[in-house]
């Protein structure tokens, strides 16, 4: 079981609060992440539900029972950091077998989660060797089988990838995909980058100053997003947002359109621009575009290969079934 509940947490260090007020459910089982850019309170808002900070209000639940008093250890969550934290002279067994050692399991059922988790990371042929006669991407498994053996009704991971070089990080965000459908435990994810969050998890919680800005899906939240900071976050490349009245007949302050939502056109079509700076991917071409209707550029993808010179005069047609309107306050008009 792992159904964690917030019920009103707010957060404060002396007179700041960093987190606000907030309410949150995570369902048994769910690949939940905690997506912002550095220093809106993911860390912290992990922590009290890890127990590692005391709540300044509100209660957190944990499978239907008050866990907001009780200490970390005995919550039954697993927290796998940046930092493996790993001790360099111990073995990766005993590494991995070190929480049971402290509670006292007797050996057999040690080595039988060990060697369970072992296999579960592709660790079997490591385990005598020590931390440093590992790879990082190794290092970062034996840290999660720490975790695994203790079979937590939750993990929580904070930024477990960061230490990794990008290729690196790709391959292990596909490992904690998989591992979370093999063990099907609930797993709370926190990272600044919007790519992993789209691809690894059930639910988003899009975070941006201690305040929650959406929960959703993946998809809900790249579809709907509620508000500017939202849409602008969720999405690469960013979702162009244009101002202005000129651009919009529903008296929407701010239009939004991705860059894989507008036609690009040598011939006709509804903004008139110049193409600036070509990006090419060979799966997809982006296209920085300078136009009447917006400050900066738009930028357009374009699927494939598609060769426009830098200077030409080209049209722009967003598709209107995919525009977003929002108020003066940011906020979606639906
Ligand atoms: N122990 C602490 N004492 C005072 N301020 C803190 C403490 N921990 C975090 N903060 C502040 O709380 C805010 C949120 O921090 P954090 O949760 O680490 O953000 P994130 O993980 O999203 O980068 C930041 O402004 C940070 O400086
Ligand atoms: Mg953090």
């Amino acid at each position: 079981m792992g159904q964690i509940q917030l019920n009103h947490v707010s957060k404060s260090f002396g007179s700041v609060e960093v987190i606000r007020p907030l309410d949150l459910s995570i369902e048994d089982g769910e690949f939940v992440v905690f997506v912002g850019p550095s220093g809106c309170g993911k860390s912290t808002l992990l922590r009290l539900i890890a127990g590692l900070e005391d709540v300044t209000d509100g209660e957190i639940m944990i499978d239907g029972k008050d866990a907001t008093g009780i200490v970390p250890a005995k919550r039954g969550l697993a927290m796998v950091f940046q930092s493996y934290a790993l001790y360099p002279h111990m073995s990766v067994r005993k590494n991995i077998a070190f929480p049971l050692r402290m509670a006292g399991l007797d050996k057999a059922e040690q080595d039988r989660r060990v060697n369970d988790a072992a296999r579960v990371l592709n660790l079997t042929d490591y385990l005598d060797r020590r931390p440093g006669q590992l790879s990082g991407g190794q290092r970062q498994r034996v840290a999660i089988g720490r975790a695994i053996v203790r079979e937590p009704a939750a993990f929580l991971f904070d930024e477990p990838l960061s230490n990794l070089d990008a290729a690196l990080r790709v391959g292990m965000r596909l490992e904690i995909s998989e591992l979370h459908k093999r063990l099907a435990t609930t797993m709370i994810y926190v990272t600044h980058d919007q790519v992993e969050a789209m691809t690894m998890a059930d639910k988003i919680v899009v975070l941006q100053a201690g305040v929650i800005e959406q929960v959703g899906s993946p998809l809900e939240l790249y579809r709907r997003p509620r508000n500017i900071f939202v849409a602008g976050f969720i999405g690469s490349p960013k979702m162009n947002l244009i101002g202005g009245p000129e651009a919009d007949r529903h008296k929407a302050v701010t239009i939004g359109i991705r860059p894989e939502h507008i036609e690009i056109s040598e011939e006709a079509g509804a903004w008139e621009g110049t193409v600036g700076v070509s990006e090419h991917l060979g799966s997809d071409t982006f296209f920085h575009i300078q136009t009447a209707v917006a400050n900066g550029p738009i930028t357009v993808r374009a699927q494939g290969e598609l060769g426009l010179q830098y200077g030409q005069t080209v049209y722009l047609s967003p598709r209107a079934e995919h525009l977003h309107r929002f108020d003066s306050k940011g906020l979606r008009i639906q």
